[in-house]
């Protein structure tokens, strides 16, 4: 046949195609190509000699629209062999549909197909990729390559950037495609784009900050391979109609941005397996995502109370290792450090557990009492800036961060450190302001350029921040502190500001001066002792305070502590430097006496629950139920003068936080009415249960229940003995004073009060004092010198009274045993003696005589004469511990912290507090920004309660 033949026969032939279609021989040139090139090609099922794949009928997998192919859709057919290169010949090709076959060989070019909408390569065994393929793709909605060897032997490919020619682009797929090299920041620019799956490819670099703002749904990045992708993840919080974020297996690094939780759409976040550091952000524990993977990187701090469904966050570096558990104060203050520098690996890698003091924390130092004393980092390649909450280590006395690259100002709360003696920032970038330390230190600053400038003279020379001569070696010595200080006392007069305050400062040492033979006066009223203050420091204005406050500091002579009372104006004040006005906040501890009167029916007397030295403690009820304790002081303890200080107790009192010691919620002042407002604790006071069972109805308390009654108030005596950097003296530990709950654990109680008493004059205070005499440690009775040892002695009496059911004094009983620490003493050690002392309440067998000789060892050792020869309240947790531990099952389990959220109303606090029982409480929120009271000091209302008395 001729051509002219073959013209003829078209010719004749074409008034059927309007009944048959003939198929584009082009097309179906191209399509037997295609089926020529498989080596299964009867897969397709097309008839041999029908050569009209558009039909009708049309052949399978072929969809037409007149004579041109539309689609190819044979996914999942197992085909084996390769695609046609001219394949972009079918140029009315809207869907493309290779899925799941065994296709190999190069990938054709789609150049010019602008109708192609979908195109599915995926899972094929393509090994190469033309340039031009991407190229005129108008209409591309769709496109998955994923699965492929894509130029595999040319180290792989990337997207080029004719991918842009395809504005409408909507999901691109192409994980495990062999791409390497950075993301392309044009993906950023390509709007339409939700779905972007890269996962498994070879890609490295950061996330290119092109996608800020992206409009992406699905962002997969993840198990890259070689280098990996790194870098920060801040861009990702801008992307907020993610749903699903797959960062994992990866190198990105930093911390997870505080605003993650402006994802609102999200449900699903991988971030295994990075180098991922920091605090978990608050925002994410309250995602409410299906799915939350956070194993694998170097996440610090607590473990939130996270809200996602299905959550994991193994082999990071939490400060516990339960859900919700606070860290201690220390490690959130050093963590904070570690923020402000960006987590410095090594640090981040040494810096792990709740005790920078236990296991070696690298560059941190403590002292004795195993609270934070050094940081010690020289020359450590650190940069970033120094953190405010560094602040919140009160025991700190030096810094050495000489050599570094530090940039930005030295936090002006640093300057309430007041145990500092050394701060040595030389050499390093450091911006003014410098902030004036109050306690006469000077920061070593040589070599900071911006400091420096030219004003300080001869050292002034040095301005890089890198320079390594200054300090050079010196990570151990004290040497150069006290010459640092002393320089500083010779400026100190210079200083800006300091004569502003020259006038209050000169009332609080008129005070102070006054303060001490009134000590003396109270010791002989009342038995009780006072420490006058040794020093007065002077908080010069902070500059970043917008008001124009002073503050004023009184250091006490044992430990160094201060507290700040807050005035108000630049004149001089009166001599009790306390106003009027109660200008110390305390937070939302201010309960109104309306409430109160409302919840304890106007005190009425059938809600009083006990009298004592201070006034009489009323129960009452809250609107949903909640029980609280309402303590009504009498008239004239708390004198209007005294107000400021007493708040000030207040606020720190109620940061004190311990399974073992009853919370203090709030008070009231108006008028003459003082209230203050405890839990509740409905069994009342053990001294009930040990002297009067009989007389109220009462079971006589089990061996067990005394035993676990002694492990928790030295509990939480230990507490108070160690609180934060420093320790809280009881002063009036007795068995009236330790109240029970509803299981018998038992929580000490008015700790502090005895502080709060002014003077002798009350003859209720008086009386209290007396009665709490069998409880009184010699030294402490004789020369009014109190120390926590003091405590101790009042411990090792209650100890006493629990293996004897005798009150600590008694007249009634005959002479020789009145007192009962002095006649236990002599009959502790006698086997027989012991045994005819025990309670008769109690049933002692064989096996618990020898926990009871362990208990009268205890009581003996509590209360021997001399304090230093008692042990710390610590020892006595050591030995009650394993003898409780022997009681199991009665439920002590495990030591964990509660996280009450104190920003709460009083009565869903009360609720939190409740709920927290059985857990143990132990720490105290310094962090509570909502308070102008620093760190408590332990002489700090020694300081200042009698101030009213004159
Ligand atoms: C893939 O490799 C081939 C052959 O080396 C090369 O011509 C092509 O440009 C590469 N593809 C891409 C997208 O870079
Ligand atoms: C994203 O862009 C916004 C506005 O352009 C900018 O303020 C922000 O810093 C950017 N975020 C990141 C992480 O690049
Ligand atoms: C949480 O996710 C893991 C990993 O995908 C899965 O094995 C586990 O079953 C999931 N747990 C729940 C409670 O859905
Ligand atoms: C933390 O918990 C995991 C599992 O709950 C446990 O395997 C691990 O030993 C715990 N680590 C510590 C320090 O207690
Ligand atoms: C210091 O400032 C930080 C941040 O403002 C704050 O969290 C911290 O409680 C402050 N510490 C002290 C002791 O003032």
């Amino acid at each position: 046949m001729n051509h002219t033949t073959t013209l003829l026969l078209l010719i004749f032939l074409l008034p059927l195609s309007l009944v048959h279609t003939i198929t584009d021989p082009n097309d179906l040139k191209i399509l037997t190509q295609f089926k020529n090139n498989l080596q299964n090609p009867q897969l397709l099922q097309w008839p041999k000699l029908n050569n009209d794949p558009c039909g009708p009928p049309s052949w399978k997998f072929i969809f037409c629209d007149g004579n041109r192919v539309t689609q190819i859709q044979t996914k999942n057919l197992n085909l084996i062999g390769t695609l046609p290169p001219n394949l972009n010949q079918l140029t009315q090709l809207t869907n493309l549909g290779f899925q799941n076959n065994k296709l190999n060989g190069p990938l054709p070019s789609l150049k010019g197909l602008s109708n192609l909408k979908y195109a599915f390569f995926d899972n094929n065994e393509f090994d190469s990729i033309p340039f031009d393929f991407f190229q005129g793709l108008s209409s591309l909605e769709t496109l998955a390559l994923d699965n492929n060897y894509l130029n595999v032997t040319t180290n792989g490919w990337n997207f080029p950037s004719s991918l842009q020619d395809s504005p409408q682009l909507t999901t691109l797929s192409c994980m495990s495609c062999n791409l390497a090299g950075n993301l392309p920041d044009f993906l950023g620019k390509m709007n339409s784009l939700s779905f972007l799956k890269l996962s498994g490819n070879s890609f490295t670099g950061e996330i290119p900050l092109s996608l800020n703002g992206s409009g992406l749904q699905v962002l997969w990045l993840n198990n890259q391979k070689g280098e990996l992708l790194s870098g920060s993840i801040d861009v990702v919080v801008t992307m907020v109609s993610l749903t699903s974020l797959w960062l994992h297996g990866n190198r990105f690094s930093g911390s997870i941005p505080e605003n993650i939780g402006d994802l609102v759409s999200l449900k699903d976040l991988n971030l295994n397996g990075n180098e991922l550091v920091g605090l978990i952000p608050d925002s994410l524990g309250d995602m409410e995502l299906d799915k939350l993977d956070l194993n694998n990187n170097q996440f610090m701090g607590p473990i939130p109370n996270f809200k996602a469904l299905n959550v994991s966050y193994s082999n990071n570096d939490f400060c516990v290792n339960k859900t919700g558990v606070p860290c201690s104060f220390e490690v959130m203050a050093l963590l904070g450090f570690l923020g402000g520098l960006n987590y410095p690996s090594n640090l981040v890698d040494s810096w792990s557990g709740n005790d920078p003091c236990e296991g070696p924390w690298l560059g941190i130092k403590c002292n004795g009492d195993g609270k934070v004393s050094m940081i010690n980092l020289p020359h450590f390649n650190l940069s970033g800036t120094l953190s405010p909450s560094v602040a919140n280590l009160g025991s700190l006395v030096e810094i050495r961060l000489g050599g570094n690259n530090l940039n930005g100002v030295v936090p002006s709360n640093w300057t309430g450190l007041m145990n500092l003696k050394l701060l040595d920032l030389s050499d390093n970038n450091i911006s003014p302001p410098l902030p004036v330390f109050s306690n006469g230190l000077k920061p070593m600053v040589d070599g900071n350029s911006l400091l420096n400038g030219g004003t300080e003279g001869p050292s002034s020379g040095k301005t890089s921040p890198s320079g390594r001569t200054g300090t050079g070696g010196d990570t151990q010595g004290h040497s150069n502190s006290s010459s640092s200080t002393d320089s500083v006392g010779a400026k100190k007069s210079t200083r800006k500001g300091l004569v502003l305050i020259v006038a209050p400062i000169a009332g609080v040492a008129a005070a102070a001066f006054l303060l001490i033979p009134l000590y003396a006066y109270c010791f002989r009223r009342t038995k009780d002792g006072f420490q006058a203050p040794s020093s007065l420091v002077i908080h010069p204005r902070d500059p970043s305070d917008s008001d124009s406050t002073i503050k004023i500091a009184i250091a006490n002579n044992t430990n160094g502590s201060v507290s700040t009372l807050t005035g108000s104006g630049t004149g001089s004040r009166n001599s009790s430097a306390v106003g009027d006005s109660h200008v110390i906040e305390a937070g939302n501890l201010v309960i109104s006496v309306q409430v109160l009167r409302n919840v304890t029916k106007n005190f009425a007397p059938e809600n009083e629950l006990g009298r004592g030295g201070f006034g009489v403690v009323y129960k009452g009820e809250l609107d949903d139920g909640t029980k609280i304790a309402v303590k009504r002081m009498e008239a004239g303890v708390i004198s209007t003068k005294a107000l400021d200080e007493f708040q000030a107790e207040i606020a720190v009192l109620s940061k004190v936080r311990h399974r073992h010691l009853v919370a203090l919620l709030g008070y009231s002042i108006e008028g003459n009415e003082r209230i203050l407002v405890y839990e509740y604790m409905p069994q009342g006071a053990l001294s009930r249960h040990l002297f009067h069972w009989k007389s109220f109805e009462l079971e006589p308390l089990s061996w067990k229940r005394r035993l676990n009654i002694a492990l928790d108030v030295a509990r939480g005596m230990e507490y108070l003995h160690t609180l934060g950097h420093q320790s809280f003296i009881h002063r009036d530990l007795k068995s009236s004073n330790i109240l029970l709950a509803d299981d018998f654990r038992a929580k000490v109680s008015d700790f502090g009060l005895v502080k709060l008493a002014p003077d002798g004059e009350k003859k209720s205070v008086v009386t209290r004092l007396a009665g709490t005499f069998g409880y009184l440690a010699p030294e402490y009775a004789v020369t009014g010198k109190i120390t926590t040892k003091a405590d101790v002695f009042s411990f090792g009496v209650v100890l006493m009274e629990l293996l004897t059911g005798l009150m600590a004094l008694d007249d009634n009983r005959p002479e020789e045993s009145q007192y009962l620490a002095s006649w236990f003493w002599h009959i502790k050690s006698d086997k027989k003696k012991l045994m005819a002392a025990i309670d008769p309440a109690l049933d002692i067998k064989e096996e618990t005589f020898e926990s009871v000789c362990i208990i009268a060892e205890l009581a003996g050792h509590c209360t021997a004469r001399e304090p230093n020869q008692r042990p710390e309240m610590g020892h006595a947790v050591n030995v009650l511990g394993p003898l409780v531990e022997k009681w199991k099952p009665f439920d002590d389990d495990t030591e964990e912290y509660s996280g009450i959220d104190y920003s709460l109303p009083l009565n869903q606090m009360v609720k939190g507090w409740q709920e927290a029982e059985g857990k143990d409480t132990s720490y105290m929120d310094l962090e509570d920004s909502k308070s102008s009271i620093p760190a408590r000091p332990a002489g700090f209302a020694d300081s200042f309660t009698s101030a009213d008395g004159r």
